[in-house]
């Protein structure tokens, strides 16, 4: 297949395009805004390779995204482009509403127009918060943050392109990934990155929220599978194999890094912190995907890259990242 990624420089989208061009000889070219998030060394693996294109441009600039589609001739566009962070839709949720909102438009214009097939990456946290059970595909949407109301806008524009124009598109729904490549920003590598550098493991609230973690390289395949074999109009749910509380994921991060569990703080809880995801898996998994990393090897395995890795973290931490830490946690890093 020839594939338009659009955010394939983030974390996802980077394990995506290897993992399509490596087991699937995919042809793949990526547009990317490069935002902080966004960093074209998550492809250097592929970037001398043929049948990969690079292009720096945002998805909600048609003249970026047409042009893209009428120079390469992709079949398929899959939209990973997205502002991911929860803390930073609180404290600023413009450019949530600008890439979700305007961004997922002007893409799904151009599939129409140019007859490509279409794929929407999106979240479980479209579903809000759940106590007990889990969510299927059916149960109502009931974002709470920022991030989750323009994520859910898009997935309903995005079926709103099918039900009017018919246009052939489906929505892949992800719990949280974790594992290379992951901005400090998010739980997982902020929490490792800090164990290693002796600073605080500051944990929102009383620490007993749950996630339902799952593989970034499991995430990529279901996505895979849905574009493969999903029907269009659908979204599918793909769901990790485990959940676990926040404090038990720091706790255990702290022994493999052999950190002192003096470092963990609770601070001050994120405003309207929803308490635990859960997803059900069946409708992904009756197209025949599995996830495949159990957590506890998974994260065994993260912890060791960011070890080996300091070239890819260091000049994050050493960059704007520092401000936006202060900002957010109110204390420098070390
Ligand atoms: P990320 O923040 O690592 O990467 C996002 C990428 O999108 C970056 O490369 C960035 O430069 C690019 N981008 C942002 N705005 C853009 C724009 N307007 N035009 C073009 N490019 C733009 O994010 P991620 O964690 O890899 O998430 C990828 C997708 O997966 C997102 O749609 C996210 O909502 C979804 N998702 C993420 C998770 C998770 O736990 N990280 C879970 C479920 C779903
Ligand atoms: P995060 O990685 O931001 O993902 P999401 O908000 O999309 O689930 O956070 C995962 C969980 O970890 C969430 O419950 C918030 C919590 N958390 C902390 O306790 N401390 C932190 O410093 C961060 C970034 C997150």
């Amino acid at each position: 297949m020839k594939l338009f990624v659009c955010g394939g420089a983030g974390f996802i989208g980077s394990t995506f395009v290897r993992q399509r061009m490596r087991e699937h000889g995919d042809e793949v070219v990526v547009l990317d805004k490069l935002t902080y998030a966004g960093r074209e060394e998550n492809l250097r693996d592929v970037a001398g390779e043929p049948g990969f294109r690079f292009f720096r441009g945002a998805i909600e600039d048609p003249v970026a995204v047409v042009g893209v589609i009428e120079d390469c001739r992709p079949e398929a566009i899959v939209n990973f482009a997205a502002e991911t962070h929860v803390d930073r839709s609180i404290a600023a949720p413009d450019a949530f509403v600008e890439t979700h909102a305007l961004g997922t438009y002007v893409l799904l214009e151009a599939a129409r127009e140019h007859g490509l097939r279409y794929l929407q990456v999106s979240t479980d946290e479209v579903y809000g918060s759940i106590e007990q059970g889990t969510f299927t595909e059916d149960s109502p949407l009931r974002p709470s943050s920022p991030y989750s109301a323009t994520k859910t806008g898009a997935d309903l524009l995005v079926q709103s392109y099918f039900h009017t124009y018919e246009l052939p598109a489906v929505i892949c729904r992800g719990s949280n990934n974790y594992g290379p490549y992951q901005y400090p920003e998010k739980l997982i590598p902020l929490m490792i990155l800090n164990a290693i550098h002796g600073d605080p493991l500051p944990v929102y609230g009383d620490g007993m929220q749950v996630r339902n973690w799952i593989h970034a390289t499991d995430f990529s395949r279901a996505i895979g599978h849905v574009l493969e074999h999903g029907r269009a109009g659908e979204a599918y749910n793909a769901g990790g194999p485990d959940e676990q509380t926040n404090i038990d994921v720091v706790k255990r991060i702290v022994e493999l890094t052999g950190a002192d569990e003096s470092q963990i703080e609770h601070v001050t809880d994120r405003p309207g912190h929803d308490r635990r995801y859960s997803l059900s898996s069946e409708k992904v998994r009756a197209l025949g995907w599995t996830p495949k990393v159990r957590f506890q090897d998974g994260l065994e395995e993260t912890v060791e890259w960011y070890r080996e890795n300091g070239w890819w973290w260091e000049p994050i931490r050493s960059g704007d990242y520092r401000e936006y830490y202060e900002r957010q946690y109110g204390r420098a890093l070390s």
